[in-house]
């Protein structure tokens, strides 16, 4: 990645989750990416996120740049450094983040305290925008999710701060309600308590005042930009992102090209040389006791409604009777966890299921994979089918979100002139899903034809790049 000389300005990046930090999803892959790719067109990105425990250990070999007695019912402070490449503010608030557990959940479910916990983030993301980190001032606060979601609120509320902010959506499913009685005690001032600014059915969002009060709201896809507006994606907030249309952008997500190459994996290959990829199929199948005579489809994903794990069931038995196999590598909702532990029983041998979180496998099952499936009910952008392109395992998606914006149906018109990537379908039910399997079976069958597709998909260009610069225009814009 080149790094221009000249800084054009500073941003200070707050959200919940950060690669090689913390991670539960795709928002830790962005979070972590931004930075090396904003710092390549001129803007300099520090990221502000909570010290779990998890992350204590970090802490003696930081430097403290704010303390604060009474951070939402205890003390803070704020340490800066410099974490595997990143530069890190983490705020260091033992009554809120030092437990055991995930950053939302403990082993008895949601923190109970979650709207205190990122309350706290975000008035010290705001705090720090205007006063600056020993003498580091940023242009602008770019807030991600609702964790994140009432920093462009306090920044807004505070008084006149010249500071700028965005808003990013990186999943509208997620809202942040609180009940109206939490007003005070997140410090928020109640006269702006109406449904033009904090009022949310009869409670409080913190994503909603995140998009009502910052400069500019983007979300991770063009698609899904567009479909924020429709009551099925905007799930209660299409009015308020319909009304701020003119500041709203939709800037698809890249992937990280340094950790994502078929290249770097184990047996190196490229779309040139591609027989590596044979060697990583056979050792997949091995790794999970697979005998798979046609395509060998992949899954790895959060196990939620979102992602359409549910119409497997369906699908799976004609998808198998065909020839093909499914290795699945996921964790999440207990009911889907053992619908597809059931299906690996009934298909064993052609059909292989992981439950669990595993960084390394999941390298290892796309550079052995022919497929990857992404059946998703709304996906504002995705990244495994982005990865799929990168590595040659074709991505079969539903035709939403950022799924329709990255993968290039194989109609015969787009066979015929070269350019597509993968197999697409719609609406995202049992019946539509099994014709694009089918098709999946066909496709794969043509060996010259899968093989030219497998080619398109590497050609794509999936790095930071593009939208790096897209972000840098929007800062431009509102620092102007
Ligand atoms: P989301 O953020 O909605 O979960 P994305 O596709 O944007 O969806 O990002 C998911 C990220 O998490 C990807 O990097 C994916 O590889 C990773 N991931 C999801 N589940 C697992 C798992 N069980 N093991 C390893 N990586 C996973
Ligand atoms: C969310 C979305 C996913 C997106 C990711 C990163 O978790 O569900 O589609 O890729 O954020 O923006």
């Amino acid at each position: 990645m080149q790094v221009s000389g000249a800084v054009r300005g500073r941003v200070l990046s707050v959200a919940s989750e950060c690669v090689p930090l913390i991670k539960t999803g795709g928002l830790a892959d962005v979070v972590g990416a931004l930075p090396a790719a904003l710092a390549a067109v001129g803007w300099e990105m520090r990221v502000l996120l909570p010290a779990y425990r998890a992350l204590r250990g970090y802490l003696d070999a930081m430097d403290e740049v704010l303390a604060d007695p009474d951070l939402f019912g205890g003390p803070a402070r704020v340490m800066a450094g410099q974490i595997a490449g990143l530069s890190v503010l983490l705020l260091d608030a033992p009554h809120l983040y030092d437990r055991d557990g995930g950053p939302y959940a403990g082993p008895a479910g949601d923190w109970p305290d979650n709207a205190q916990r990122f309350a706290a983030l975000s008035w010290i993301a705001a705090r720090l925008a205007r006063e600056g980190v020993q003498g580091w001032q940023p242009d602008v606060l770019h807030a991600h999710d609702w964790q994140a979601g009432l920093a462009p609120a306090y920044l807004r509320y505070g008084g006149t701060a010249s500071v700028a902010s965005v808003m990013t959506i990186h999943n509208m499913a997620f809202q942040g309600w609180a009940p109206a009685h939490l007003l005070a005690a997140l410090r928020l001032p109640p006269d702006q308590y109406h449904p033009a600014a904090l009022e949310y059915y009869g409670g409080l969002s913190s994503l909603k005042a995140g998009l009502v009060t910052a400069g500019a709201v983007t979300t991770v896809s063009p698609n899904y930009a567009r479909e924020l507006v429709r009551p099925e994606f905007g799930l209660g907030l299409e009015g308020v992102i319909a009304a701020r249309a003119a500041s709203v952008f939709g800037v698809l997500n890249g992937i990280d090209t340094e950790v994502w190459s078929p290249e770097r994996e184990v047996m190196p290959y490229s779309a040139k040389k591609m027989q590596a990829k044979a060697a990583h199929r056979a050792a997949l199948c091995a790794e999970f006791g697979l005998q798979v005579p046609g395509p060998l489809a992949i899954l790895v994903s959060r196990l939620t409604d979102q992602k359409g794990i549910d119409l497997l069931e369906s699908v799976v038995p004609d998808f198998v009777a065909a020839g093909g196999g499914l290795a699945v590598l996921g964790s999440g909702d207990p009911a889907l966890q053992a619908a597809l532990l059931a299906l690996a029983q009934r298909f064993a041998g052609r059909v292989s299921v992981k439950i669990g979180y595993d960084e390394d496998l999941s390298h290892r099952m796309f550079a052995g994979g022919d497929a990857v499936l992404v059946p998703s009910r709304f996906e504002p952008c995705g990244l495994t089918q982005i990865y799929g392109l990168a590595y040659g395992t074709v991505p079969v998606v539903s035709a939403v979100g950022g799924l329709a914006d990255t993968v290039i149906d194989a109609s015969p018109a787009a066979i015929s002139a070269k350019v597509a990537t993968g197999i697409v379908f719609h609406p995202v039910d049992a019946l539509a899903f099994g014709q694009a399997l089918r098709r999946l079976i066909a496709l794969y069958a043509d060996k010259k034809l899968f093989a030219r597709v497998q080619k398109n998909a590497m050609a794509q260009e999936v790095g930071w790049a593009a939208s790096a610069a897209r972000y840098a225009d929007i800062y431009q814009g509102l620092v102007e």
